[in-house]
């Protein structure tokens, strides 16, 4: 049986009335590349935030590595690197060098082992040019290499990305894609969030719809062509974005409607 890096079970969490996560039990299997898709505001980054030990469930517990995140969380982080939604955790008054290397220091890697992988982290994002820029003033693909690349710098076991592929040109997404592949085989952990439903299919193992903060599918991304759409026809799914459309539709009236004033 492979073992689970992440157990989510029973986690709610609102915020006031809101309720973003509820009763969400996730676990995701070591050594596997699972996608975590769903709808705007479906809980996504709720979920990763959770996980990341940024946000605190109301209940339920999160176990990663077979530790509790409230016990253990310092250990667990160690192992683990986690791509926030939006960049907003780099410190844009530091250069991109600067920054790579204070999260080397955080990491407690020695001088020679920051340096190597710096040269190398900035040559394999295309960021040598920028090196010594201050973050202010990369662009947004910029950014998202950046802290791709911060993540990366202490070689984690288990990975985190929340929307990795926003903002980034054809060929890094590209590159990207072929760096998580890579990390699978030597053995690690990824878990992933994007709106590009092809990349998920791509490069997924196995897949887990998330929608108004529950899993409503799950499936391995192998099989995805193989479930049944129709019960009486016995048509099977087409593409993931098919599933995607089908399972999240609110109600048959959530077909693309026009907009009359516009036409
Ligand atoms: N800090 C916050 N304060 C209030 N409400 C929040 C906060 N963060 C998230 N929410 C709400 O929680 C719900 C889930 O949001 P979340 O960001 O997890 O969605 P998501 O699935 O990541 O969506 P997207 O695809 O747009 O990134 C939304 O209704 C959102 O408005
Ligand atoms: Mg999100």
């Amino acid at each position: 049986m492979p073992v689970d890096i992440i157990e989510i079970d029973s986690v709610d969490r609102t915020f006031g009335n809101l309720v973003a996560l509820d009763n969400l039990n996730l676990k995701i299997p070591e050594g596997t590349i699972f996608g975590l898709i769903g709808p705007n505001g479906a809980g996504k980054t709720t979920t990763i935030n959770c996980i990341a030990d940024l946000l605190v469930p109301d209940s339920g517990s999160i176990r990663v590595f077979g530790k509790d995140l409230k016990l253990d969380g310092i250990a667990i982080k160690k192992d683990m690197g986690v791509l926030f939604e939006n960049t907003a955790d780099l410190f844009v008054y530091l250069s991109g060098e600067e920054h790579l290397r204070f999260v080397g220091e955080i990491y407690g890697l020695d001088r020679a082992a920051i340096e190597e992988r710096m040269d190398i982290l900035f040559e394999y994002f295309g960021l040598e040019s920028h090196r010594w820029m201050l973050i202010e003033e990369y662009s947004k693909g910029m950014r998202k290499k950046l802290a791709l690349a911060s993540i990366l710098i202490h070689n984690p076991k288990l990975i985190v990305l929340d929307e990795p592929f926003d903002g980034l040109d054809a060929l890094s997404a590209v590159k990207v894609k072929k760096i998580l592949m890579k990390m699978q085989e030597s053995g690690k952990t990824i878990l992933i969030t994007s709106h590009i439903l092809s990349f998920i299919e791509d490069l997924t193992d196995e897949v887990a719809i998330i929608d108004r903060g529950r899993v409503v599918f799950r499936s391995k991304t192998a099989e995805l062509r193989t479930r049944i759409k129709d019960e009486i026809t016995k048509e099977t799914y087409g593409s993931l974005e098919e599933i995607f459309v089908n399972i999240t539709r609110k109600d048959s009236n959530d077909d693309p409607e026009v907009i009359d004033w516009l036409l």
